[in-house]
């Protein structure tokens, strides 16, 4: 067994973490090259970790022997930050919540983009993934109650639903504790007093105890699943946006735009990756990962893994019914194996949804043209500035816009 590539430093001074966080992308590459290996070691928050950027090595990690050798700590990147849930607890969770997310409760697809001036898409799309969310896990309606839509949106946005203290972020961190708080009383009168939907389901479930329930609405409704939402459908559309070779094949649905979608995921998942810690030493790729490392799947890097992704880096649906067919669970932008996103089937179909309606319907195009498209990654990956798009209905006469299609 192989010590792994790199070094943990020591405690504190060798803690890699704000250079992470500014760029793990550069971080990542820079260390893959350096130490000619996909699986390396760095210090982050404080913890020596097994950096993990290979489809095979990502495999062991979260569907191998090494799933059961772990504490699993990152239960969603969106969950992560509340709750540390692990074995056999998390089991019965799951059991009791997939339940729920079979994926027959979309039917929204209002005319979202009613503007002819240049969107931000980003926005946009946030904006609808948050209509999904509240409506679907609160029954609460953009059009039937407007203010209850905008408070609970706005609440999402700076409420912390964690009982620790940041430390240099006091009045920040009661405004968000505050928030919290107004968010759990709407949330427990609508399981208190709502029968329909979701929240009804989910009340009538044999959760661990009497707080459980609500814990999890005020974990589905947080503003990260917009986000990724929106992450995936602002890269979906500016992958096809002046590229009418792509969005042409409208006929061809719904398998081709199944690798269109599966090609955005593989280039630009939502979420850098996920983490674990060994509770026992345990080997990876071939290395030695001793107790209490923790080991961090980077899916940025394990979808460019050449070994498994011929030309990497670019956009190529057409690998999905050629060499990469059958190869879906190679990516990992919902996790993967028993710990897997228990929201992917629900996601699957929203997106599928967005993206029928959009092709169906409409033309678009960056407006201005030429736009910094440069990407960051955390904490959701979209393009630094956002970008602007206009939108043209295809069954009305072409805008006079300049699109560059
Ligand atoms: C585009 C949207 C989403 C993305 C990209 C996403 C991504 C992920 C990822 C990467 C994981 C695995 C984390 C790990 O390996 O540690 C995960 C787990 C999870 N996700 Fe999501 N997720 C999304 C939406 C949702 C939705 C809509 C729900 C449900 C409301 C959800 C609930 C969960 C839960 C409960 C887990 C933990 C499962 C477990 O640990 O057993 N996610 N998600």
């Amino acid at each position: 067994m192989s010590k792994l590539p790199g070094n943990a430093g020591v405690s504190v001074l060798g803690d890699k973490s704000l250079e992470f966080y500014r760029d793990p992308v550069s971080f990542y590459r820079e260390r893959i090259e350096k130490h000619r290996s996909r699986v390396f070691q760095c210090r982050l928050l404080n913890r020596p970790t097994t950096f993990i950027c290979s489809v095979q090595a990502m495999r062991e990690l979260l569907c191998g022997r090494l799933c059961s050798l772990c504490i699993i700590v990152y239960v969603c990147v969106l969950v992560n930050l509340y709750l540390h849930v692990s074995g056999e607890e998390a089991c019965l969770l799951r059991l009791s919540l997939t339940s729920l997310f079979s994926g027959s409760c979309l039917e929204s697809s209002s005319d979202y983009i009613t503007s002819r001036q240049p969107e931000c898409v980003y926005s946009v799309f946030k904006r609808l993934g948050t209509e999904l969310v509240l409506g679907l896990f609160l029954n609460v309606r953009a059009e039937e109650q407007p203010e209850l839509f905008q408070e609970i949106t706005q609440l999402c946005l700076i409420s912390a639903p964690v009982n620790v203290k940041v430390p240099l972020w006091s009045s920040g961190f009661s405004t968000a504790l505050d928030a919290r708080d107004k968010l759990m009383d709407i949330i427990k009168d609508k399981l208190e007093n709502d029968t329909q939907g979701f929240v009804g389901t989910l009340r009538s479930l044999p959760l661990p105890d009497s707080s459980c329930a609500s814990q999890h609405l005020l974990l589905f409704i947080s503003a990260l699943i917009p986000k990724a939402l929106a992450s995936l459908l602002t890269s979906f559309t500016l992958a096809l946006s002046g590229n009418e070779q792509v969005r042409k094949p409208r006929q061809k649905y719904p398998d081709y735009l199944h690798r269109v979608l599966l090609e955005v995921q593989r280039l630009w998942p939502p979420f850098i990756g996920g983490r674990r810690i060994a509770d026992k030493d345990s080997t990876l790729a071939g290395f030695h990962v001793p107790k209490g490392y923790g080991a961090i799947y980077i899916s940025h890097a394990v979808h460019r893994d050449p070994e498994v992704f011929q030309q990497p880096d670019n956009f190529l649906p057409e690998r999905w019914s050629g060499r990469n067919a059958g190869q879906e669970h190679f990516l990992c932008s919902f996790g993967s194996g028993p710990r897997s996103c228990i929201g992917s089937k629900l996601n699957d179909v929203f997106l599928k949804e967005a993206c029928v309606y959009l092709l169906k319907h409409y033309d678009w195009c960056l407006d201005p043209p030429s736009q910094d498209l440069e990407y960051k990654w955390l904490p959701v990956s979209r393009p630094t500035n956002p970008p602007t798009m206009s939108f043209t209905r295809l069954d009305q006469t072409r805008s006079d816009k300049n699109c560059t299609s």
